[in-house]
């Protein structure tokens, strides 16, 4: 469980480019009460979609476009400085060291479009369709400095039909993950 007493959870949120998560975390503390909020949004790609929604919401962010040691150096600065409580990752392509994660000392967040632990890394629709499998779906689950590992805080799934394909899967896929990440939060801001 994340602490944090008298005022709401503050949000991080890591991206590297579409950021539809994002925006579904956004418009969802729009119209629910919510005992959580979005405060700072950190890019690692100066032309990633998902920052015009910081724009669009006027929440704090920042473009870190360097290589990961520095890109942690300056997030760890402006995590500690906003007081952030809690890091989601949403698509953000970067594997984070042990070194920062210990540092950190907050929790982090990754959803992955899969039933992990199966499937982790990219190209996961594919594997999934190659491999003639009946299910997929996706997972939110801690993070730790190995790829798509960490324990699960939440999983969908979604049976698979003898019509789709990698497309239909990722489009199916992604309303199922915008449904996991808003219940996460509900689940572990208590
Ligand atoms: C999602 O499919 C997520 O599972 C994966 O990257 C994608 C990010 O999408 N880790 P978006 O940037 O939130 O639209």
């Amino acid at each position: 469980m994340v602490q944090s007493i008298g005022h709401k959870f503050k949000i991080g949120v890591f991206i590297s480019g579409r950021g539809s998560n994002l925006k579904n975390l956004l418009d969802f503390s729009k119209k629910n009460r919510t005992n959580w909020k979005i405060s700072l949004i950190i890019s690692n790609k100066k032309n990633a979609n998902g920052i015009k929604y910081a724009q669009k919401y006027k929440i704090p962010y920042k473009i870190f476009e360097n290589k990961i040691q520095i890109f942690e150096k300056k997030s760890l600065i402006i995590l500690k400085k906003k007081k952030i409580n809690l890091i989601f990752l949403t698509g953000f392509m970067r594997i984070l060291s042990k070194r920062f994660i210990k540092k950190l000392k907050i929790k982090i967040l990754n959803i992955h479009p899969s039933l992990l632990p199966k499937y982790k890394g990219i190209n996961t629709h594919e594997r999934v369709i190659k491999n003639r499998e009946k299910f997929t779906g996706c997972t939110v689950h801690y993070v730790t400095s190995k790829l798509d590992s960490g324990r699960i805080i939440i999983q969908k799934k979604l049976r698979i039909y003898k019509k789709d394909n990698p497309k239909t899967l990722s489009k199916k896929i992604l309303l199922l993950e915008h449904q996991s990440y808003p219940e996460a939060l509900q689940k572990i801001c208590n």
